[in-house]
């Protein structure tokens, strides 16, 4: 009998195995760069809207005016969800939680999509477009529904963010309000093959319909480790409640090893720039609002963990800011998740498009580290 094994040779969560090419994000973690198709973020992030970011993204270049146009078209007449689905999503328990009905809705799509299989470019490509469009109803129709409003149909007049927003409160946002989401929009749209992207990636390559890679990409994004984070933000900034209990709270955590959230990154050794585009926006935007408080708190945060871990490659990551930010824009705390799960969906349907041009199954292996040559014993002797 033996139980020798041979050392595994498995890099723990995938670390630094290349597992697909991209031609949407190109992300350099120790300069802090990430460009979409070669456009640095930040100037898309100031100048472009969401549309014309996935646009940018499914296609590989910026859209002329009547092709932006078209595009946006196609998007706002869809933005209304059937109503059968609607009467699902208030049916309802209200405490759900919003990440579950998000995943629920998206699956649940499918049911009313004549041909929910299809997976060619074009095909993908369509259901993408009615898909991103319906992830806002599903989410304001489930949360009006639970704080007891009337349910708000949308307004295809309105940009994304604006529908979003309006749907949301029942009321249109100012420009400010519109600009902020959008750019979060933008700033959360792609970030190469992080565990989301991954995941719908591994379902696409199994040649499997579009729903339930969409669908596992928001299971594998609302993990604390992942799009959890940005509410474990704000979890932190109501428990510290003051600049004064900064200082202690933090020092406390890093002593007793507690990872602070909005800190770290697998990819970022140095300053995420979606971070730093947000830091500047979440500045003016806690100004405008009356949330300066959060902003100090963060800015504290911040100026502790540089001393104490800046050194090990420990910086924010976009979820530091950008729970500031959906704080300011009125967003409740658990939409925080479901709204990176919207802006993701550009990223994650334009990976399934990578993956299916040229598909090859993604199957790993793993290395087995259990003994050999082992006895079977009868269960009575066991
Ligand atoms: C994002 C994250 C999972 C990346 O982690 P990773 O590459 O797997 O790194 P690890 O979790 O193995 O951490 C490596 C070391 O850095 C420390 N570290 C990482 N993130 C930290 C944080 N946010 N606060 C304090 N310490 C942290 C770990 O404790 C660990 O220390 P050790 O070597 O002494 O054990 C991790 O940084 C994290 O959990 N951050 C908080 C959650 C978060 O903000 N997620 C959003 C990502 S966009």
């Amino acid at each position: 009998m033996t139980t020798a094994t041979a050392p595994s040779t498995a890099s723990k969560g995938l670390e630094g195995v290349v597992a697909a090419e991209t031609k949407m994000s190109f992300i350099d973690g120790t300069k802090g760069i990430l460009e979409y198709v070669g456009i640095p973020i930040a100037a898309l992030a100031e100048n472009s809207s969401f549309e014309e970011t996935v646009f940018l993204l499914w296609n590989g270049r910026l859209p002329n005016r009547s092709e932006l146009d078209g595009f946006v078209f196609q998007i706002r007449e869809q933005y209304a969800l059937p109503k059968e689905l609607i009467n699902i999503i208030t049916s309802f328990p209200k405490t759900a939680e919003p990440m579950h009905v998000l995943r629920t809705g998206v699956s649940a799509l499918s049911l009313w999509d004549p041909k929910p299989d299809a997976i060619s470019a074009d095909d993908v490509h369509s259901k993408g477009i009615s898909m991103m469009a319906k992830m806002p109803g599903i989410i304001t129709t489930f949360d009006r529904y639970r704080k007891g409003k009337p349910i708000v149909a949308p307004d295809s007049s309105l940009s994304f963010a604006a529908n979003l927003m309006y749907m949301l409160n029942g009321e249109k946002p100012t420009k400010t309000m519109e600009k902020a989401l959008d750019a979060c929009l933008i700033l959360h749209t792609d970030h190469g093959l992080n565990a989301s992207t991954f995941t719908a990636r591994v379902i696409a390559s199994t040649l499997s319909d579009v729903y339930s890679a969409i669908s596992g990409a928001i299971g594998a994004l609302r993990g604390p480790l992942h799009g959890g984070a940005n509410e474990g933000v704000m979890h932190m900034l109501h428990e510290i409640g003051s600049l004064d209990n900064v200082d202690d709270f933090i020092h406390h955590k890093l002593e007793t090893k507690d990872k602070i959230m909005g800190f770290g990154h697998r990819v970022y050794k140095t300053r995420d720039p979606r971070a730093m585009f947000l830091k500047n926006f979440s500045k003016k935007l806690a100004e405008q609002t009356g949330n300066s408080n959060l902003y100090e708190m963060s800015r504290r945060i911040e100026d502790i963990m540089e001393e104490a871990v800046a050194a090990r490659g420990i910086y924010p990551n976009v979820d530091f800011y950008s729970a500031t930010t959906y704080h300011c824009i009125g967003l409740e705390l658990d939409l925080f998740t479901p709204m990176f799960a919207i802006s993701r969906i550009g990223g994650w349907l334009g990976h399934v498009i990578e993956q299916q041009t040229g598909n090859r199954l993604i199957r790993p292996k793993a290395d087995y580290i259990g003994p050999h040559e082992q006895p079977y014993i009868p269960i009575n002797e066991r």
